[in-house]
This record gives structure tokens, sequence and C-alpha cells, in this order.
């Protein structure tokens, strides 16, 4: 069983970028708790990252024909721009989470619009760094 976890833009400074809102976890740290949380539920993870939106297209696509279970997205800013990754979610038909270290309606009105939570099975937000590893425990309940 896999499980992709997606990451877009600018989440590849994670540790250095705001850390005051997105904590000093890099995003190489994160993607080495959710491997090592993996390997204890007994599956694997597949953790990528673009700062491109049709690349994140592109691996919604993959996990669907690649017969992951369920995809765990943080798509950055494209949450609130991306009619394309709204419509991807959509067309693939698997479980897709969307997942933020921050709260985004605690923050700027433009945040509050999220075009992958309107076609998510769920999200988690507001937990930090935590926010993926709890998103890997519901990936595997839905
Ligand atoms: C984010 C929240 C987005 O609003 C922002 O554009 C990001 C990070 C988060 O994980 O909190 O890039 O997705």
């Amino acid at each position: 069983t896999t499980i992709f976890v997606l990451n877009g833009p600018n989440l590849n400074l994670l540790g250095t970028r705001e850390p005051e809102i997105y904590g000093r976890d890099t995003l190489a740290d994160i993607d080495a708790s959710l491997a090592a949380r993996a390997a204890e539920l007994g599956v694997a993870v597949d953790c990528r990252q673009s700062n491109h939106e049709g690349d994140l297209v592109d691996w919604l696509h993959e996990a669907r024909a690649t017969g992951a279970k369920a995809v765990l997205l943080n798509a950055g800013a494209y949450t609130h721009t991306s009619v394309a990754l709204h419509d991807a979610i959509k067309a693939i038909q698997l479980p897709v989470i969307e997942v933020h270290l921050s709260n985004p309606h605690t923050r700027e009105e433009f945040r509050h619009k999220s075009y992958i939570g309107m076609a998510a099975k769920g999200t988690i937000a507001g937990f930090g760094a935590k926010s993926y590893l709890i998103a890997l425990d519901a990936a595997l309940i839905v």
C-alpha cells in the first residue's frame, strides 16, 4: 500500500521560511517522520515537492494510475487559486486529504477559500509538521 504525499510551491523552503508560522522542521524532516510512521503502520509513502502546478496535476494522475491508496496534498498557495488541482482531485477518484501546517482560516482573507478543500475527502490544518502525521493516520481510515 502506497500513500502519495505531494507538496506544492515554497514548501522546499520549510525550516527557514517564516518559521513563526510554519515552524523549524524542514521538508526532509517531515518526509523522514512520515516514512518512520508509515513503516510502523506497514505502508509506504512516496513524498514529492514541486513549485510547478502542472507537476502536481501529473502526480495526482500518477497516484491513480499506479494504484496508490490515498494522497496527502499540501498545495501551498495553489490551494487558493488552482481550479486545475481541484479538477484533478475530482478526476482521480482517490481519497485526497488536504494538509496545511498553518490554519489558513486564522490568516489573511485570501487564504480562506480552498479549491482543494472543495474536492478533498477532508482537511487537516493548523498542527504544524504534525498535520502530515495526523493526515497519514486519516488516510488509513478512509
Ligand atoms: C500552507 C498555507 C498556504 O496558505 C500557504 O500559501 C502555504 C503553506 C500551509 O501549509 O500552512 O504555502 O499550505
